[in-house]
């Protein structure tokens, strides 16, 4: 504890002294910066005239030393498959995909887009983009062909790279047909590179389409990294927002590297010899950060299962824990809670005594799966780190740091050092001890989102003018009388289902484009596995409609437009939903009915209706 505070002192005394001499010890540079954080509202530069490159620090400078032959990604396909890729090895992957990117004119600043399944080439694509500095956007294999298009275009991208499918569930995902549906409308696209994943029969296209192992037959081993700019941006990564249209985060690279590479020291305690392994997929700013970046530039070892936690069975994740003697894992509450469900025998059937440290990451962890996951899977000797981050913060912000700061169950604890959260009123005054506010972020850190891709306006207008100077994060905190923060949840129209990020506007707008509905109302209700689930108040227009059928067509239909993570889990057809004088939608009031039931039974009433409806003018008069 000394140990921390000293540090989180320092930190906060002189950021600009400590963040330099992290930078320092933590990442290569090719050249040193001439000051360490420009920073005028909204807008920071960090490490300002550096040059770096990222790909550099999780390859080439590890190559140099004893890591050469060190695994750098252990990877498990579903179906069994293995593949143990060295730092040298992934290095000379990385180097002849980016020459293969290079000899097709693509260079820093162009857009690829990265639509893959969780195999090795799809780190493989994003370092290599990196290494030439084209900005990539990983768009999760979950999403649907029309979320992918809407990516596509927001960034203009003029690359795509995919692969035929992938393995869920014993059965084959198919990726390549959902790009071919998007890209009926993406004229910016020039090429798309292919990789054979499943062998399956794919269409490709003449003059657009190639495939990844043909392409390889004229790279070359020479692509050096390319020198880049501190604040080159390195990728953009889409999340929800409060409205239907997702907001591209953009992060960049010389402040992004220094902390997710310190975090990743600090939180995860991490060792040379560690097998480290966070199953959270890729497409997820977890994956980018945890998996990708911060265990690589770190020198980890770093590990990758593509499939489901229950194929074959159920006991998936502790048969490869059992198999590599992993040392660290990091999952997710949802996760935790699916596989409580099944039953103790699962886990405790595997050797699971290699592990040393257990993370969970993306919603609050409630003290049933937190003493499970103690008990059951750390066997009371593991330390749990809760860790509070966002996409748009890049790394993580509030965790214990295992050793130093003791837990509680459901907190995340402390700050990083360098990180100065505080919990405020609707004015943005301090709250005292205990009491309910809003979080935000004082000071700017290195790994801070630098704006929304295309919209800085809306960068400006949702993070950093509510508290002025401040980043506002839209989750609601307390904080205890040992300065312990406990993360209580969004206060924005964000859903979390299992650990990912819906805006209630998007399923919303994807219902209200389907003919037969005329509105919709959507909000997350709380669900004892999924955190929360996605629920739907439609009226219709005028016509017979098939509630059953409707309802299953629905919910298709939200697959089809997002991705099926956004499915449902219920429709409600009603004849009218509460609003204000003003017309707007009530939310609160359809989430006190989802969640406590005020109004009993079955909402698709009038009459139950009109009584909410009363309800809403009421409490609109206050
Ligand atoms: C929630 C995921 C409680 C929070 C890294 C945040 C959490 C949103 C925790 C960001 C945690 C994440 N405890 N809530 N340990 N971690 N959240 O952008 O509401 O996918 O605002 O980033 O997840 O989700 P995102």
């Amino acid at each position: 504890m000394e140990g921390y505070l000293d540090l989180y002192r320092r930190a906060e005394n002189d950021p600009d002294a400590f963040w330099a001499e992290v930078a320092e010890r933590e990442i290569h540079w090719f050249e040193k910066w001439s000051q360490v954080l420009d920073w005028k509202p909204p807008t920071a530069r960090w490490f300002v005239g550096a040059r770096t490159n990222v790909a550099y620090n999780c390859l080439d400078r590890h190559i140099a030393t004893h890591r050469k032959n060190k695994v750098a990604i252990l990877f498990e396909g579903e179906p069994g498959d293995q593949r143990f890729l060295t730092y040298q090895e992934l290095h000379r992957l990385v180097v002849r995909f980016a020459s293969v990117l290079k000899s097709r004119g693509y260079k820093a600043g162009d857009r690829a887009i990265v639509y893959m399944p969780m195999i090795p080439e799809l780190p493989i694509a994003m370092l290599a983009c990196a290494r030439l500095g084209i900005i990539h956007s990983v768009v999760f294999g979950g999403f649907s062909a029309e979320a992918l298009k809407a990516r596509i275009q927001d960034l203009g991208a003029t690359l795509v790279i995919t692969a035929d499918g992938g393995y869920r569930r014993g059965k084959e995902v198919k990726l390549k047909p959902a790009v071919d549906e998007a890209l009926t409308e993406c004229p910016s696209v020039r090429d798309v590179i292919v990789y054979k994943r499943t062998g399956s029969e794919t269409i490709m296209q003449s003059g657009r389409d190639l495939w990844w192992h043909d392409l390889d037959q004229h790279a070359t081993e020479d692509c050096p990294a390319v020198e880049l700019d501190s604040e080159h941006p390195l990728y953009v990564l889409y999340t929800s927002g409060t409205t239907g249209k997702p907001k591209g985060i953009l992060h960049t690279t010389g402040g992004y590297l220094t902390y997710i590479t310190a975090t990743m020291k600090w939180v995860f305690d991490l060792r040379e010899e560690d097998t480290y392994w966070c199953s959270a997929d890729i497409g997820w700013v977890t994956g980018h950060s945890y998996i990708v970046y911060g265990p690589l530039s770190a020198g980890a070892t770093t590990v990758m299962y593509e499939g489901a936690l229950d194929f074959p069975a159920f006991d998936r994740w502790w048969r490869v824990i059992e198999k590599y003697r992993i040392n660290i894992f990091y999952t997710s509450p949802t996760a935790i809670r699916a596989l409580i469900r099944q039953g103790d025998h699962w886990p405790d059937s595997h050797d699971l005594s290699s592990l040393r440290l257990l993370g969970s990451v993306g919603e609050p962890i409630n003290p049933a799966a937190w003493e499970w996951y103690h008990r059951v899977i750390g066997k009371e000797r593991c330390p749990i780190i809760d860790t509070w981050w966002q996409t748009e913060t890049g790394g993580i912000m509030i965790s214990p740091m295992p050793g130093a700061v003791a837990a509680k169950p459901g907190s995340g604890t402390l700050p990083m050092p360098g990180v100065i959260p505080d919990i405020v009123d609707l004015n943005g005054y301090e709250v005292g001890t205990d009491r309910e506010g809003y979080l935000i972020i004082r000071r700017p850190w290195p790994s801070m989102a630098r704006t929304i891709w295309g919209d800085p306006e809306r960068f400006k207008e949702q993070y950093w003018t509510r508290v002025p100077g401040a980043y506002f994060t839209g989750d609601a905190a307390r904080r205890d009388a040992d300065g312990y923060f406990w993360i209580l949840g969004r206060v924005d129209d964000v859903m979390n289902v299992s650990g990912h990020r819906l805006s209630t506007m998007e399923v919303e707008s994807a219902l209200v484009k389907h003919p037969a509905v005329a509105e919709a109302a959507v909000v997350g209700k709380p669900h004892e596995i999924t955190g929360q689930a996605v629920c739907c108040f439609v009226t219709l227009k005028k016509g017979d409609w098939d509630h059953e059928k409707l309802g299953q067509d629905l919910r298709n239909w939200v697959a089809h437009e997002i991705g099926a993570f956004a499915r449902p889990n219920e429709i409600r057809f009603t004849d009218a939903l509460p609003k204000t004088r003003s017309g707007k939608i009530m939310r609160r009031l359809l989430r006190e009915i989802v969640t406590n039931n005020t109004v009993a039974g079955d909402v698709t009433t009038l009459e139950d209706m009109s009584v909410v409806t009363k309800l809403a003018s009421q409490h609109d008069e206050d």
